[in-house]
């Protein structure tokens, strides 16, 4: 069913306050439930959000005879006794790009797989070249046929390990190699890797499972491969999701007088924190939290406009790219923002401008945003999960009532968003 959200904007007084827990880390989460192939018995999971993507990739592993029960709040089993080899299912993995991780390890498990196209989304062409590159160079051998990938280590060996240089740091390829390399024969070596914190954070679960891995969160990292691993009941513990945290402080900035973001890790949003604070946003940093005090008094026109590049990790996240677009709409000044990562993640740029903003799209990657600007309410359709919450934050400190089509967007990576900013005064209703 498509749902929507109808939110009545704040007109740009900031009323908002309270507490607002931060989930655990969707692109955390998801690649420490496809390392479940990976392992001889199964991995218990806790800090889980009840998210779209986790419910996708839970029927993508079911479907292999992988057992994802949820237990309660939060806490999932994965039981892998019982895996048997099949196709990736076309259906699910078209919906979550997420799912191409699960190739290192079935590939390594299994010595086979087999997947579709990985659905393109709205924020531009998503490329696999470093993944069939890679495993050719691990032995393995592509052929493409009706539609799908058929991968095949040659002639029943295993993966075995190799040197693979990325020619630009991926996240999910750095994770797919990982993952292959923990049951590939003999070292594999990656360099350029991406060094987002999701990486050492599934790096540091497997190695306390038995893999051996060298430097995950640096630009090299080392596998040296073994067999199946056993987790012995160790349970993984989410990290918090530095996206969820950057995208509640900036609506704080724009939306709050007092609010408190809790159980965050502000050391993963250094950048955002540093550009907000020299744009004038009075923040308090915690060791788990971030607290934006006082806010009321200032105006968003007192907020310095300041232009960014989205870059990879500890660059400015282009995760966080739509929300930072809004909250320069509504700072003084004019600002160039440099998306350097996707050709596509400004294509919404045209429907906050129907909402009043003043953003010239220079090329897909440039766009000059000219502020203060005033947001009438309206109705939109959210493109794609990031941008889905730039616009509820544009609903919120709009004047008069907006609708945001397609919410199931925001559902894939945001848990029960509009229950959670009720709590904190936003006017927010889901309807169906
Ligand atoms: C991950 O996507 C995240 N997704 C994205 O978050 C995030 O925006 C992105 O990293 C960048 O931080 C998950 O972790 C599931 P990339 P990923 O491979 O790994 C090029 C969200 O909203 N490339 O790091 O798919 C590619 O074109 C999502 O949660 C190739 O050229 O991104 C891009 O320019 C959106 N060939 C660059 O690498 C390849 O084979 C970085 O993309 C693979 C990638």
């Amino acid at each position: 069913m498509k749902d929507k959200f109808v939110i009545q904007g704040l007109s740009g007084r900031k009323t908002l306050s309270g507490k607002i827990k931060v989930n655990g880390a969707k692109n955390a989460i998801l690649k420490v439930m496809a390392s479940s192939v990976l392992f001889e018995d199964g991995i218990e999971m806790k800090n889980i959000p009840d998210i779209e993507d986790v419910k996708r990739l839970s029927e993508l592993l079911g479907k292999m005879g992988v057992v994802v029960s949820k237990k309660n709040k939060g806490i999932y089993s994965i039981d892998a006794k019982k895996i048997k080899y099949c196709e990736l299912d076309r259906e699910i993995s078209e919906r979550i790009r997420a799912s191409i991780v699960l190739t290192g390890p079935i590939l390594s498990r299994f010595g086979e797989v087999s997947f579709p196209v990985p659905g393109g989304c709205v924020i531009g062409a998503r490329p696999i070249d470093f993944f069939v590159e890679g495993f050719e160079k691990m032995g393995a051998e592509m052929e493409f046929k009706n539609d799908r990938y058929y991968i095949k280590v040659k002639t029943g060996k295993k993966l075995k390990g190799a040197e693979i240089f990325f020619r630009a740091p991926s996240v999910t390829a750095t994770e797919t190699f990982v993952m292959a390399g923990v049951l590939a024969k003999g070292k594999t070596v990656l360099k350029n890797c991406a060094i987002e914190p999701e990486i050492k954070n599934l790096a540091d679960f497997l190695i306390s499972c038995g893999a051996k891995i060298k430097g995950a969160g640096t630009s090299t990292i080392e596998i040296i491969g073994g067999g199946l691993l056993k987790s012995k009941g160790k349970i993984y513990k989410a990290m918090p999701d530095r996206i969820e945290a950057g995208s509640f402080l900036i609506m704080g900035a724009l939306c709050a007088d007092n609010l408190e973001i809790t159980d965050c890790n502000p050391n993963d949003i250094e950048i955002l924190i540093e550009i907000l604070k020299d744009a004038g946003v009075p923040l308090e940093i915690g060791k788990t939290s971030i607290k934006i005090k006082g806010n009321a008094k200032l105006k968003n026109k007192d907020f310095k406009s300041i232009g960014f590049k989205t870059k990879e990790f500890p660059g400015f996240p282009t995760d966080l790219q739509a929300p930072m677009v809004i909250f320069l709409t509504q700072a003084t000044g004019e600002s160039l923002v440099f998306e350097t990562i996707f050709e596509g993640r400004l294509n919404f740029v045209e429907d906050i401008n129907r909402m009043g903003a003043n953003i010239i799209l220079l090329d897909p990657h440039r766009a000059l945003v000219k502020g203060p600007t005033s947001f009438r309410g309206r109705e939109v359709e959210s493109p794609d999960l990031r941008a889905g919450l730039a616009f509820i934050i544009a609903g919120i400190l709009a004047k008069g009532e907006s609708i945001i089509d397609n919410v199931y967007l925001i559902d894939r990576g945001y848990e029960r968003i509009e229950e959670r900013l009720q709590k904190i005064g936003v006017k927010i209703e889901r309807i169906s």
